[in-house]
């Protein structure tokens, strides 16, 4: 089976594809590089929805495909950035994620990294949504090399993602889960 990923971030390409031809040889995912217009909704789910809505509509891509929203929410912020997370990385970026949060300590760093994932079967069908999280908490300082994004600032179970494999990254992170349930549905 084929399925297309609609992403511009070559980042999410490579960890989703070596997800699928580690977990699930009979699908293929073909990525398109194709740079839909971003709502800016308060939900990352609402985001991922009328993304794929958008999309559907326009009748222009092949299906089945799916896009993927994602969000760094600080319970200690309220769940900023959340769904801005994107314009608030472009902005004021990690160095500006660890000023917000240079009087916060222990539990007061924790964080949940979301992906939602949207699915669409055909261009008639409603996207299906699926959710995958990662717990964590913001570190004191940016650390690690690998990844991409808020992955220097974002620590689970010890170690950034950017301090991770990419596999291992695969297996903790919010990504991974999400589109291992789009995974299982297929199945
Ligand atoms: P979006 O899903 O592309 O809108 O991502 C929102 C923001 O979070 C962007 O600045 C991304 O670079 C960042 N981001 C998305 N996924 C990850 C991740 O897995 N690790 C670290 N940062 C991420």
């Amino acid at each position: 089976m084929e399925i297309v990923f609609i992403t511009t971030n070559k980042n999410k390409v490579k960890e989703i594809t070596d997800l699928a031809a580690a977990e699930a040889k009979e699908i293929t995912i073909e990525h398109l590089d194709y740079d839909y217009p971003e709502l800016q909704l308060y939900e990352i789910e609402s985001v991922a929805r009328e993304s794929a809505n958008y999309i559907r509509e326009k009748r222009a891509i092949k299906t089945p495909f799916f896009l993927e929203d994602s969000g760094l929410l600080i319970h200690a912020l309220n769940g900023f950035p959340g769904p801005f997370s994107a314009f608030v990385f472009d902005t004021i970026g990690n160095e500006g994620i660890l000023k917000l949060m240079a009087d916060k300590r222990g539990e007061e760093r924790k964080a949940t990294f979301k992906t939602v994932v949207a699915f669409c079967e055909s261009a008639n069908t409603a996207p299906r949504l699926f959710v995958g999280t990662a717990e964590g908490k913001i570190t004191e300082r940016g650390r690690g090399a690998g990844g991409f994004g808020y992955d220097p600032i974002f620590e689970v179970e010890g170690k950034t993602f950017a301090e991770r494999s990419p596999e291992e990254k695969n297996r903790l992170s919010h990504r991974g889960k999400a589109f291992r349930k789009l995974l299982d549905y297929l199945a």
